[in-house]
């Protein structure tokens, strides 16, 4: 018979984003905690999050914990880093289970590159506005510069599928800037980014950008470890919940990870 330590915690992880492009995090979870029991929302209903005001997204947030809640996990990652930048210092204390923010957790691992000086950050409206990449990135390094542009046209590119579009414009458009700046590395700051990395490569090289979905699976892992929170127990599952139109989140999910089972529909 299997023995498991009885310090084990079976109870689910909630994983959230706008749509698929949270299933970047979700992706490099499952390398690095493949046991863990995961519940994935896709809030496909209030897409795109970055054109929202803070208090909007707020209160979308807070419906989308409530849900979490009723399911009794043991944590949420906010797998969105609009939401991270908006809803997390207003939310953090208040549900019974850890809270992981995007862009807090990625700017604590990478700080610890002191030779990191000139960082650019592409990210959505809502997250650009509120400055969170450039708060954090200067708690722990205040010498840092960081350089912060807004993609309005990246997230609905990736999420509609959208295939005529003029690529100067939309990719190299919001590149340009950012590029004169001259980092030594770019985040990727939205999740859905990761998809465009082809189109973004023809104008600037690859290694230039950071996705930061490893840095974040591997924060969260030793975290979990560190509070207790592992499961032990080697039988993980998915499941996913969309807000509107689970087949064409399921469609859509292909472009990060395949997925077997349509999301059921939650109405938040
Ligand atoms: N993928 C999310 C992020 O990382 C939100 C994108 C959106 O819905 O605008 O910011």
């Amino acid at each position: 018979m299997e023995t498991f330590n009885n310090k084990t915690d079976t109870r689910p992880i909630g994983v959230m984003d706008s749509g698929v492009g949270g299933l970047t995090v979700l992706k490099q979870l499952l390398s690095v905690c493949p046991n863990e029991n995961y519940i994935y929302f896709g809030d496909t209903k209030n897409l795109p999050y970055g054109e929202k005001s803070k208090e909007e997204l707020i209160e979308i947030v807070k419906e989308i914990f409530e849900f979490f809640k009723k399911q009794n996990v043991k944590a949420v990652v906010l797998a969105c880093n609009t939401t991270s930048a908006t809803a997390y210092e207003e939310l953090k204390n208040k549900y019974p289970f850890k809270i992981y923010p995007l862009i807090q957790s990625v700017a604590k691992y990478m700080s610890a590159d002191k030779g990191l000086l000139k960082l650019g950050v592409m990210a959505t409206e809502a997250t650009v506005k509120t400055k969170t990449y450039t708060k954090e990135f200067k708690k722990y390094n205040p010498d840092i510069e960081v350089m912060e542009q807004a993609c309005p046209l990246w997230v609905p590119i990736v999420e509609k599928q959208i295939k005529n579009y003029d690529e100067k414009k939309a990719i190299f458009g919001y590149l340009k800037n950012i590029l004169e700046f001259n980092p030594q590395k770019i985040i990727l700051g939205c999740t859905h980014y990761p998809y465009l990395m082809d189109k973004i490569s023809k104008y600037a090289p690859a290694e230039l950008f950071i996705n930061p979905a490893q840095i974040f699976a591997r924060y969260i892992a030793d975290d979990l470890k560190h509070n207790n929170l592992v499961n032990e127990t080697p039988y993980g599952n998915i499941h996913y919940y969309s807000s509107a139109n689970p087949t064409g989140f399921k469609q859509n999910a292909k472009m990060f990870l395949e997925i077997d089972e349509t999301p059921e529909l939650a109405e938040i």
